[in-house]
């Protein structure tokens, strides 16, 4: 039987709004790459009918789904076994349903990794990383990015006490790691230059800067903000004009997704053309 005429096995990803989703964009690509037939859609849900549709989806067959805003909360509650680093971050954005029913796992944090490892080319072990927010965001990434095991982990938040939260949290994984895991307020960051600055607050959505002292950024810093755009955030031009190299979060985003393609099909597919190909299509959204 020829693969053009064999089912091919569906997917999609779940949220609210998710119109303008770009992973069926990634997914389809990742098909093409590497030859697995499948099928990737996108599905709205209702924002009170999300375990309806998830229930429905299996019913017609679906393999597996990526989870976005705002259901990723409730994925974590629905899967059946998770992994340990979607019950680290308290959130799944990837499910997996087989014979032993809803498997949840999380790829945002390792997206992230992945991007400023092998796509930017910064060694995270041995690296000092700021960590800025202690939101959904920042609590997905802290067990993978100990995983690289940093010098140190410095977590700083608004409100210091979510921060100290997570540094509580993941204190035992820190130790594990050999890393220095610290965090508060913004006094927390404290006055020494940082290898890699993560932006995960929600800050870039309203043009807002997370408060952190100039002395962080500079020449040798990454500075990454997990959101993304055509153009650069407000945290990227701030980081820019303090002599720190940046990036954005459109490489996060193809490499979570290849870690879910990864997880359904046991098949890893190379990000690096996919960021490439999106990158294009968002800058022609600018010279049009
Ligand atoms: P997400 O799932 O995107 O992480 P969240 O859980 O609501 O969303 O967390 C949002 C994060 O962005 C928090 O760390 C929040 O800080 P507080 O805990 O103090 O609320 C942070 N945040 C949002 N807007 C911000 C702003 N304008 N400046 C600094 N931090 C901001």
């Amino acid at each position: 039987m020829s693969t053009t005429t064999a089912p091919r096995d569906l997917y999609a990803v779940i949220g609210n709004p998710i119109a303008h989703s770009k992973s069926p964009f990634i997914h389809a690509r990742f098909a093409e790459q590497t030859g697995e037939p499948l099928e990737y859609q996108h599905l709205l849900a209702p924002l009170d009918g999300f375990v309806a549709h998830v229930r429905t989806f299996i019913a017609e067959g679906g393999r597996g789904l990526n989870v976005t805003v705002p259901f990723k909360l409730e994925a974590h509650a629905l899967a059946d076994t998770l992994s340990p680093r979607a019950a680290a971050a308290g959130a799944v954005n990837t499910l997996r349903f087989d014979a032993e029913g809803l498997f949840g796992d999380n790829t945002d944090g390792v997206g992230l990794v992945r991007d400023i490892e092998a796509n930017l080319g910064v060694r995270l072990k041995d690296a000092r990383v700021l960590l800025l927010g202690a939101g959904g965001a920042a609590r997905g990434v802290v067990l993978p990015m100990l995983g690289r095991a940093p010098r140190a982990l410095t977590i700083v938040n608004r409100t210091a006490a979510k921060a100290e939260a997570l540094v509580e949290q993941f204190a035992a994984a820190a130790g594990e790691a050999g890393c220095e895991l610290t965090g508060g307020g913004a006094h927390a960051a404290g006055p020494d230059r940082y290898d890699v600055i993560v932006n995960a607050t929600a800050g870039s959505l309203d043009a807002s800067l997370p408060e952190c002292g100039d002395s962080a950024f500079g020449d040798g810093t990454l500075a990454y903000d997990m959101m993304y755009g055509a153009q650069p955030t407000v945290f990227m031009r701030h980081a820019q004009t303090l002599g720190a190299r940046t990036a954005d979060g459109l490489g996060m985003l193809v490499e979570q997704a290849a870690e879910s393609f990864f997880i359904w099909r046991g098949v890893r597919p190379d990000g690096a053309p996919v960021l490439a190909a999106l990158r294009d299509m968002l800058l022609a959204t600018v010279k049009h």
